[in-house]
């Protein structure tokens, strides 16, 4: 007997998400400044995209929460509730980085209050659908990352094992509740030309707002007018690994009008991951 193939939608109402709080067994203080390859181009990339999620996330949990009394599908609901949880905790990782980057000389709390400001105009002016959508293409940003993280070898070899585990639990679980907001969104009656004009607008402003907080965290360092910065920079993005080449695919395919996010069914990244961690509190 043959068994249909799940579709994206079969497969999104069957995951089990679930909150953890980790127990890594490392102080940042105990890495290198540069823990990404010894390059200062890459780790400050990564550095500014970290400082980015702990307002970003909020706006997600923010978006979610002021459409959840919409939602009528009871499991929907409980991965909300657990999408709710994984943000929160995500965010509180990545402010106890942001503090570390601060004694390092970078205004990275400085960054988070900014973006908290940008978030309460947001919540105050934006209409909740129009958040969601938002929400949701950058969900789909994180999906893509994620999803590079856990399988782009080439991506992540010279980064500091250490720190690479809480990037990869990150991924995981930016995997595992890739499609609530989505879900949501499609399930409260979102239209797809809001959906689809949000991503055009977001891939504008979070890559204007990401490079902005890169290159002054660049400046900072005295790196920003190096060529070596530069030919990195390059490299990442275009060459080897090719991070924006390796997702273009995936950022299109959101363009279409039956996209869902589990039409990328990378269920068995979480399987392998789950299996080889333990070291955390279930929440
Ligand atoms: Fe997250
Ligand atoms: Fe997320």
């Amino acid at each position: 007997m043959t068994m249909n193939k799940p579709t994206p939608r079969e497969i999104s109402s069957e995951v089990e998400i679930q909150g953890r709080k980790m127990d890594f067994d490392f102080k940042f203080e105990d890495l290198p400044r540069y823990w990404f390859g010894n390059d200062a181009f890459k780790t400050t990339l990564m550095n500014a995209l970290s400082c980015l999620f702990l307002e970003g996330e909020r706006l997600f949990i923010d978006a979610v929460r002021d459409n959840e009394h919409l939602v009528t599908d009871a499991k929907l609901k409980q991965q909300v509730k657990h999408f709710i949880k994984q943000e929160a905790i995500h965010g509180h990782e990545h402010h106890m980085l942001s503090e570390y980057l601060d004694t390092l000389g970078y205004p990275a709390t400085k960054v988070e209050a900014q973006e908290r400001a940008v978030r309460l105009m947001v919540k105050k002016y934006v209409p909740a659908k129009d958040r969601l959508a938002i929400t949701c293409a950058v969900e789909h940003f994180t999906a893509m990352l994620a999803h590079q993280m856990l399988t782009n070898h080439e991506l992540t070899r010279d980064m500091d094992p250490r720190i690479l585990e809480m990037w990869k639990w990150h991924a995981v679980e930016e995997t595992e509740h890739k499609a609530v907001c989505f879900d949501v969104y499609e399930q409260t009656g979102g239209s797809y030309l809001r959906r689809v004009l949000h991503m055009a607008t977001i891939t504008m402003t979070f890559m204007f707002r990401l490079s902005t907080v890169h290159a002054y965290f660049l400046w900072k360092d005295k790196q920003l007018f190096k060529w070596s910065t530069w030919k990195s920079g390059f490299n990442f993005y275009w060459k080897a690994p090719g991070l924006l080449p390796a997702i273009w695919q995936e950022y299109k395919d959101y363009y279409r009008r039956d996209f869902h996010p589990w039409e990328n069914d990378n269920r068995e990244l979480l399987e392998g991951w789950k299996a080889n961690h333990e070291n955390y509190k279930a929440v």
